[in-house]
């Protein structure tokens, strides 16, 4: 039985920051951002956006009365949960109106959660091949403003269907993993912004990349030449590029243009979105599928996942015949034509807003926000979400 992605949703605030212009508020040459790390654009969350109202205006856009039926299980991939306790997927299986039959669980291990989602959802279907599953990527990617990882923050959501006889990707089983307990990016409970150790978190992204490639190769007998593209966990476009010049070396040389222009084509969205950890890699494989002219069904697609602290794991599928007919090309367009840009100064205002930290009552000028699922503020202690289209 083929398992795999069949659906894939995409929603991203509809703030944005020009990269070249937060350049030179900060003093820094804009090919520093632009070129050295590989960003034109940067996606901003106002306060009534969170990872569940993020998470429901991308799942939103592509679920219908049939999903709605037989989603049996939801695992919500995020390393900003709103709750301690109650997952962030027990608001989103509300908000979708989802069969109540259903399981709803929120996953952590930093931008790698929604692969181990999609993991699991592919051994749910195996048991229970009716069922599907829906999985999650959402964040806000926040350093701090005037950071040295200032220039990678971003956010957004990627909400995958997965089940049995997939339109778009089939998982196929063989994939490698690996763990290591190292302190390359964290964010401790008291702290809204992350720690870390960047330079480091470059080489173990690395290094984690050519471990889990080197025991794929030894496990499958296979090589370069069995892939049409591969796609990495983007944090910025130009670090997925690190990690494949390290093994190009391997490519025949029209294998190594295939493969880069491949990589070209598959952070086309991240460019213009920023990190959006849990979703980043998912809007890699997006921006390849929506934005190429030349993948046919058959080809395999690598892919690369990377959550700090840390797990990496590779793992591939196969195109289905005609998926370019179940892809939302046009609502993306229009997501990304009907984004705003903010001043600098509008941004460091809108990046400070937070929900109060003693969790008082407030509610928020929701005609700032145009997105179907906001947060119109807290009451009591809980947060109060709107679904404009229910
Ligand atoms: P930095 O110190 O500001 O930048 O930090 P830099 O000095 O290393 O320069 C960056 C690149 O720009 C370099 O290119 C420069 O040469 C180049 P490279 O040598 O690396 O190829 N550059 C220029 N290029 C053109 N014209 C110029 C120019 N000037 C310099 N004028 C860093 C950069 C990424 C470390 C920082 O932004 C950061 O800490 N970001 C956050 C951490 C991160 O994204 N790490 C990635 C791997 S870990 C990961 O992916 C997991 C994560 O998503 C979290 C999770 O799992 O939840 C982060």
């Amino acid at each position: 039985m083929n398992i795999g992605i069949d659906k894939i949703g995409f929603y991203a605030p509809h703030y944005y920051v020009d990269m070249i212009k937060l350049a030179e508020a900060r003093g820094i040459d804009p090919d520093k951002f632009t070129i050295g790390i590989g960003q034109d654009e940067m996606a901003l969350a106002p306060v009534t956006q969170d990872a569940v109202t993020l998470a429901a205006n991308a799942a939103l856009q592509v679920i219908d009365e049939e999903d709605r039926e037989k989603i049996d299980l939801v695992l919500f991939g995020t390393e900003s949960g709103i709750d301690h306790s109650k997952s962030a997927a027990v608001y989103l299986h509300h908000l979708l109106g989802l069969n109540p039959y259903a399981r709803a669980v929120e996953l952590k291990q930093a931008c790698y959660s929604a692969t181990a989602g999609i993991q699991m959802a592919k051994g749910h279907i195996a048991l229970n091949p009716e069922s599907k599953v829906l999985v999650i990527g959402a964040d806000i990617a926040r350093y701090g403003l005037a950071t040295p990882g200032e220039s990678t923050q971003g956010a957004g959501a990627v909400a995958m269907v997965i089940s049995k006889d997939p339109k778009l990707l089939a998982l196929e089983n063989e994939s490698t993993y690996f763990t290591n307990d190292i302190m390359d990016f964290w964010r401790p409970l008291y702290s809204d912004i992350a720690y870390v150790d960047g330079k480091f978190s470059n080489e173990q992204y690395i290094h984690f990349f050519n471990t889990v490639w080197e025991k794929y190769k030894e496990q499958t007998g296979r090589s370069l030449e069995d892939f049409s593209a591969l796609c990495f966990h983007v944090p910025y476009t130009k670090m997925g590029l690190k990690a494949l010049r390290t093994i190009l070396d391997e490519a025949t040389e029209s294998g190594s243009e295939r493969l880069k222009a491949n990589y070209e084509t598959s952070i086309q969205y991240n460019r213009k979105v920023g990190n959006i950890y849990t979703g980043s890699l998912y809007l890699s494989l997006l921006s390849l599928l929506e934005k190429n002219d030349s993948l046919e069904g058959g080809e395999r697609i690598g892919l690369y996942s990377y959550g700090s602290g840390a797990v990496g794991e590779f793992f591939t599928g196969i195109l289905q015949p005609n998926y370019q007919d179940h892809l939302y090309v046009h609502q993306h367009e229009e997501l990304f034509h009907a984004r705003k840009e903010v001043s600098i100064e509008e941004y460091e205002e809108i990046f400070e807003e937070t929900l109060s930290a003693d969790g008082s009552s407030t509610e928020f000028d929701r005609t700032n926000d145009p997105a179907p699922v906001y947060l119109s503020g807290v009451e009591d202690h809980k947060r109060i979400y709107v679904n404009r289209i229910k």
